[in-house]
């Protein structure tokens, strides 16, 4: 088992990276001095596969459990699951002594961590994260949300969970569409602030080790170091965390624009992630040959490089209309180098240019 702190001061947590650990939970909550109700948050593919382990590990150690179990997908993502979530607490009798752990992947653990900090004005919170995009991004620091019909995880907090803790072996059952979408994600902390990660990542494909567990292991660990540093320096996303949306401001665009059906969240980054690295070459930031490895190994890894069928018009709608944009103004995380990027205004007409030469299809 390999553990990588968050330093938060008084709310540090540790994340538990291992292999068929899950048996471990119970004991774990018990050194953090939780107990009482428990209210495990999944959904109707993980439960049948996960929840078993978790109910057997935190009876053993004393914890009565309950479940809320949720329909799966993104379309679910909404206040009315989180009402849902809510009543199934206040049935089961949960107080502010009890624990809510969400079982799954970004969606659950988005879900389940705005009722923890929302029930009883916030109770304790682990995250188990499912999926790789989870894993190495959505249940580290503390950002919770369900979508509104005005946006994507327009309501939420910053809520930070107790612990986090992975059990590797879940990836096994996660499609290799699912594995692709979190693998960008890994693409992203290597060209944020890791150039011999981005090095590993080019020389072992991940298509060749998707069942090797160890390998897994040490990416998966290599990316929360990466994201629980930046999120100790910048918990509330003030300024070094916006490095963490590199590829994401025409990614969400892109999803957007498609109405959250064309593209996964990891395929619509990856264009995201190449558009940046065009742009930044452009703008005379990176050289040429750094741009083209970022587009190969995305390439390689058989995300998307390029788009179509969608305006220009109507992606710069969307991209506006994200939250991270200010004023109107766009800033973009642009890559430097390999392992370094910048914030950086860019004007609409280039980015326009860039994407219409050279990213759609
Ligand atoms: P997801 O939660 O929808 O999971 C993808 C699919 O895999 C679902 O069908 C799920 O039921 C299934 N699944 C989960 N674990 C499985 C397993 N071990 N075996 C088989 N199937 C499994 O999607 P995701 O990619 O994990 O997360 C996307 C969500 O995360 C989005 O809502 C996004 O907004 C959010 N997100 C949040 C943050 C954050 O910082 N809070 C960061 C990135 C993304
Ligand atoms: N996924 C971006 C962040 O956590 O800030």
């Amino acid at each position: 088992m390999k553990k990588v702190e968050l330093a938060l001061g008084t709310r540090s947590y540790q994340i538990h990276i291992g292999i068929n650990n899950l048996s471990r939970l119970g004991p774990e909550m018990r050194k953090l001095g939780l107990r009482g109700k428990v209210l495990i948050v999944t959904n109707t593919k993980v439960e049948p596969l996960y929840a078993e382990s978790l109910i057997d590990t935190l009876k053993e150690t004393g914890f009565s459990v309950h479940k809320a179990v949720l329909p799966d997908g993104e379309n679910y993502k909404n206040l009315d699951n989180v009402a849902f979530i809510y009543d199934c607490a206040f049935n089961a009798g949960l107080d502010r002594q009890s624990s809510i752990i969400a079982l799954g992947g970004g969606v659950v653990g988005d879900m389940a961590g705005f009722a923890a900090a929302t029930y009883m004005r916030g109770i304790n919170f682990i995250q188990v994260p499912t999926t790789l995009l989870a894993q190495v991004d959505a249940s580290i620091g503390g950002k919770v949300a369900v979508n509104h019909p005005q946006g994507k995880n327009m309501i939420g907090a910053f809520y930070q969970p107790r612990m986090v803790f992975m059990d590797i072996a879940t990836l096994l059952t996660l499609s290799s569409g699912e594995i692709r979408s979190g693998f960008a994600e890994i693409i992203k902390y290597g060209v944020i602030s890791n150039h011999s990660l981005y090095s590993y990542l080019e020389e072992h494909p991940f298509l060749e080790n998707i069942d090797n567990l160890e390998y897994w292991m040490d990416v998966v660990e290599k990316s929360c170091l990466i994201k629980a540093q930046v999120v100790s320096k910048d918990e509330r996303e003030q300024g070094l965390r916006a490095i963490l949306n590199f590829g994401h401001t025409i990614g969400h665009g892109l999803e957007a624009a498609t109405s959250y059906q064309k593209y996964s969240h990891g395929e619509a980054v990856a264009i995201g992630m190449v558009g940046a690295a065009c742009i930044a070459r452009e703008m005379g930031l990176i050289s040429s040959g750094e741009e083209e490895r970022i587009k190969n190994l995305i390439g390689k890894t058989g995300l998307p490089v390029s788009y179509s069928d969608i305006s220009w018009d109507d992606l710069w709608f969307y991209i506006q209309r994200d939250k991270k944009a200010q004023d109107g103004n766009i800033n973009f995380i642009l890559p430097t180098s390999i392992g370094s990027v910048i914030l950086s205004p860019v004007d609409s007409e280039l980015m326009r240019k860039v994407l219409e030469q050279e990213l759609v299809k």
